[in-house]
């Protein structure tokens, strides 16, 4: 699949069959996301696959109980790790980058996933804590996206999007 229709057919999956993720596909999605840009190249963020039912529920009620997660066969859990970014960066690596090599690495999972055919939507509203305690999180470690991942069972129509003039400003922001 040619990177732009990657983009442009993603699509954000909640609904997926009841067929599970073959373990190679996964490996080939985290590997993506290792070949994402990160500051310095440090990468510094981890993923923890989860497929445990038990564990998948308590996640679903930790996102204000989106039910589709549970549902999903397979949830990979993005997280930032600060203390490794920190340890280069300082500040900057623990409150930002971390984060963004986060991003980066999560939007390439996104882009594998789909191009493998299968569906995944970021999930960014969850309580932090609960997820903590649900995945033994050490306190270095911040999570930033629970992905749940599956064969789609749905085709949403793409949501609009905003007018390239609206956001693409020439030299400043003050262009007329
Ligand atoms: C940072 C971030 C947080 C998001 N949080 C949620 C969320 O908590 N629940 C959800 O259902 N979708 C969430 N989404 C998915 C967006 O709703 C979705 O990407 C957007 O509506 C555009 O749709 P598309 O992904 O199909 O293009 C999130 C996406 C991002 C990038």
């Amino acid at each position: 699949m040619d990177v732009f229709e990657a983009i442009s057919g993603r699509r954000s999956i909640r609904k997926f069959k009841k067929k599970d993720v073959e373990r190679d596909l996964i490996l080939k999605i985290v590997e993506a996301g290792i070949w994402a840009p990160s500051a310095g190249n440090i990468q510094s963020w981890e993923v923890v696959v989860v497929r445990d039912e038990k564990t998948k529920e308590k996640l679903a009620v930790a996102a204000y109980m989106r039910d589709f997660i549970a549902k999903a066969p397979v949830v990979l859990v993005l997280c930032a790790d600060k203390q490794r970014s920190a340890n280069i960066y300082e500040e900057r690596g623990s409150d930002l980058y971390c984060i963004q090599d986060a991003a980066c690495a999560a939007q390439n999972m996104l882009l594998a996933a789909h191009a493998l055919g299968l569906g995944t939507c970021w999930v960014g509203a969850f309580d932090e804590e609960l997820v903590r305690k649900t995945l033994d999180v050490p306190e270095h470690i911040q999570p930033v996206a629970l992905i749940p991942l599956g064969y789609p069972d749905e085709k949403p129509y793409p949501p609009l999007r905003r007018e390239i003039d609206d956001l693409m400003n020439c030299e400043t922001f003050n262009d007329m």
